[in-house]
């Protein structure tokens, strides 16, 4: 078991948060019997002191009686008196009620002159004399050790004592002490500690076990989010996390799962990448290989076929010029490229392009028509504005048969800025749309008709408008023509 682990970390904190939970319960209920007994001790003391003080005092009434019924008077009687008195004390402790008390009567000089057994006398002749002077009951508690000390062994709750001070039959005022010796109290005490001992170490032991289960569970389910970690990370992304129930780790398991998914779709799309473009890199690379070959053998004696043979390389090569420089836009605008925010005018943007694309198609007499006069700023990159529109309006001039019309509106909507591309070319077949976006996705119709693109143009424009922070759309009618739609921002940051 790793001391850093954290099943130990959480065993040490159990044990540690059960103990105290435990100690103080323990130590409360202990405090709440230990004080209950105090206070029955006390009332019991105080009760027997009450008892003791009316039994002398009936005692010192009937003997001062008795004298002066025998018809002594004077000092002659209170002698006789208090001598009947101090006579009549050893059994006068017999009452019912009476069983746990002691008694010791002290005089007025402080001469003990009558104790009940030997552990009736105290020392506390402090408690004495404030009786004596006072003329009332002074209750006293001796030798009671710590409180807590009973929680591990004997509890000493010491000795309880009420000096109430009397009248003997000489007129004098002495002390009777009356003694309480809380041995129930203690026994009762004592008497919960092993039940309490053992309650509370099981309940420890379940604190510590039931958080040990809980953390075995909570620990499995975290380690087979790790195997399938370890899965992805070894390159499996097949793999799928149990999303079974609604707690956090569920949760965590259908986060990854969705970051699984997205992984395994960007894998495949990029093989998919990288067939499709040797594909298309191999099929030219096959024609000039064909051609020289050609040259080779027979063709370079015979100026026709010579002269074809170099016409069809050039012509192959130069698709793969094209096809090396849009895959290098195609990952530049998918890379980290430098992106500069300025204030420009969108609409002069959109008639450069328009001038460049009408030079390209002037042999098919295309209307191109641009936005009305005027300036439409926005706060965006115009070299990247500018490459998507040579895009969208390449394509439009490419897909539109003669004397067709391309054109491109500019407006304001809201907070932002849209740029229609239209044309009057085909139309798109509504099957198609949901693909034309997909790199090197062409429809049936372009394939046929030789074209000569690749179907990565309006990817790469995709990805663009993207970093530009806008949204592109189609909208396509067959027959009639094509719109692409992009949203931007009024300003980038
Ligand atoms: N304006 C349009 N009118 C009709 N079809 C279009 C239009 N723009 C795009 N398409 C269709 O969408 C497909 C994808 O266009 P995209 O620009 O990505 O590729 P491409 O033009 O075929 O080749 P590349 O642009 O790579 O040279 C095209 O093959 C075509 O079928
Ligand atoms: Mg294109």
């Amino acid at each position: 078991m790793r001391l850093t682990s954290f099943r130990t970390r959480v065993l040490v904190l159990a044990i540690a948060f059960s103990i105290a939970m435990v100690a103080g319960v323990l130590i409360t209920t202990y405090v709440v019997v230990h004080d209950g007994m105090l206070a029955t001790a006390r009332s019991e003391t105080e009760r027997m002191s009450s008892l003791a003080v009316r039994e002398v005092a009936d005692s010192a009434a009937k003997a001062t009686e008795d004298a002066a019924a025998r018809g002594l008077s004077g000092r002659q009687a209170s002698d006789d008196a208090l001598a009947a008195f101090l006579r009549s004390l050893p059994g006068m402790f017999g009452i019912t009620g009476f069983a746990e008390g002691r008694v010791a009567v002290w005089d007025g000089t402080g001469a003990l002159r009558f104790k009940s057994d030997d552990r009736a006398v105290v020392r506390d002749d402090g408690g004495r004399m404030l009786a004596l002077t006072g003329g009332r009951v002074v209750e006293s508690r001796l030798d009671a050790s710590a409180e807590l000390a009973g929680l591990f062994g004997r509890p000493g709750l010491g000795t309880f004592v009420a000096h109430a001070p009397i009248r003997v039959p000489d007129g004098d005022t002495w002390v009777l002490d009356v003694v309480y010796l809380p041995v129930r109290e203690t026994a009762s005490i004592e008497a919960i500690r092993p039940p309490m001992m053992s309650l509370s170490l099981v309940a420890m032991l379940i604190v510590v076990f039931v958080m040990q289960g809980m953390m075995g569970w909570v620990l499995r389910l975290v380690d087979d989010l790790r195997q399938a970690a370890d899965a992805v990370d070894a390159g499996n992304l097949e793999m799928r996390l149990p999303e079974e129930g609604g707690h956090e780790i569920g949760e965590l398991a259908r986060s990854l799962n969705n970051l699984i998914d997205r992984l395994r779709r960007r894998a495949d799309a990029q093989t998919r990448f990288v067939a499709d473009a040797s594909h298309e890199l191999a099929t030219p690379v096959a024609g000039i290989r064909g051609y020289i070959n050609i040259l080779r053998g027979w063709g370079a004696d015979d100026p026709a076929v010579r002269d074809e043979a170099i016409e069809a390389i050039d012509r192959e090569s130069r698709r793969m010029a094209r096809l090396t420089s849009q895959l290098l836009s195609m990952i530049r605008s998918e890379g980290n490229v430098e992106f500069h925010p300025v204030r420009h005018d969108l609409n002069a943007t959109v008639r450069q392009v328009l001038v460049e694309a009408a030079t390209r198609y002037a042999g098919k007499r295309i209307v191109f028509e641009g936005p009305p006069e005027g300036p439409l700023m926005l706060t965006n990159d115009p070299d990247r504005i500018e490459e998507f529109l040579a895009i969208l309006v390449d394509n439009a001039g490419k897909y539109t048969s003669e004397g067709g019309t391309v054109s491109v509106r500019t407006r304001r909507s809201r907070d932002s800025i849209v740029v229609d591309v239209s044309d009057t070319g085909p139309g798109i077949p509504p099957a198609d749309l949901p693909s034309i976006f997909n790199r090197f996705y062409r429809s049936d119709a372009s394939r046929s008709k030789d074209t000569g693109g690749f179907g990565l143009g309006l990817a790469i424009a995709k990805s663009i408008v993207e970093t530009c922070s806008g949204q592109i759309s189609v909208s396509s009618e067959i027959g009639k023509g094509t719109t692409f739609t992009v949203t931007l921002p009024r300003s980038v940051s």
